[in-house]
């Protein structure tokens, strides 16, 4: 798992979470926050995974957004292995909670990796207009 640049991950979110739509912006304004840290893994020197981790305005508490896996090798482990790399390196760097706006769809895959669910959070996604929920996980120090 690398540290990358934001625009390394632009075809990837516009891939799995913007259904290809050219139209869509994938770039956020935060990507270039010094404080972002992106990771990405690769399969064959094609990159087949995503995770960016935005601070916030408490310190140590970083948002995940833009978990994507290639369709292609989802199921694979490559999601749970950038989320353990993301959680070393962050932890590393005094991190101690991150979070998310999770899809309801992914739920089930942040609960195996220790993720906890806030309840009454569930909303609908301004963005993408899909189901989502708040999830957070604290880093053991
Ligand atoms: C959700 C997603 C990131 C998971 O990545 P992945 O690389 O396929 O996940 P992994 O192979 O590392 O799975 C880790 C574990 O979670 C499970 N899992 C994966 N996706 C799951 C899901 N949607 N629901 C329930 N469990 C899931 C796997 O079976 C695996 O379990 P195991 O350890 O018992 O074998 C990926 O499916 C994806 O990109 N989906 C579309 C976009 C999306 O929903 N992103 C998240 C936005 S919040």
């Amino acid at each position: 798992m690398n540290l990358v640049a934001a625009r390394d991950l632009y075809d990837l979110r516009r891939r799995v979470l913007r259904n290809n739509d050219p139209a869509v912006n994938v770039a956020n304004a935060a990507d270039e926050d010094p404080e972002a840290r992106h990771f990405a893994g690769y399969v064959d020197g094609e990159l087949v995974v995503s995770a960016s981790f935005f601070p916030g305005e408490v310190p140590g508490v970083l948002q995940l957004r833009y978990m994507a896996t290639d369709p292609r090798v989802q199921g694979h482990g490559y999601g749970a292995a950038v989320l353990a790399a993301a959680e070393r390196h962050l932890g590393r760097d005094g991190a101690t909670r991150l979070w998310a706006n999770a899809r309801d769809s992914a739920l089930g895959f942040y609960r195996r990796l220790g993720w906890r669910v806030i309840e009454g959070s569930e909303h609908i996604s301004v963005e993408t207009q899909i189901p989502h929920t708040v999830i957070e996980k604290d880093l053991d120090r």
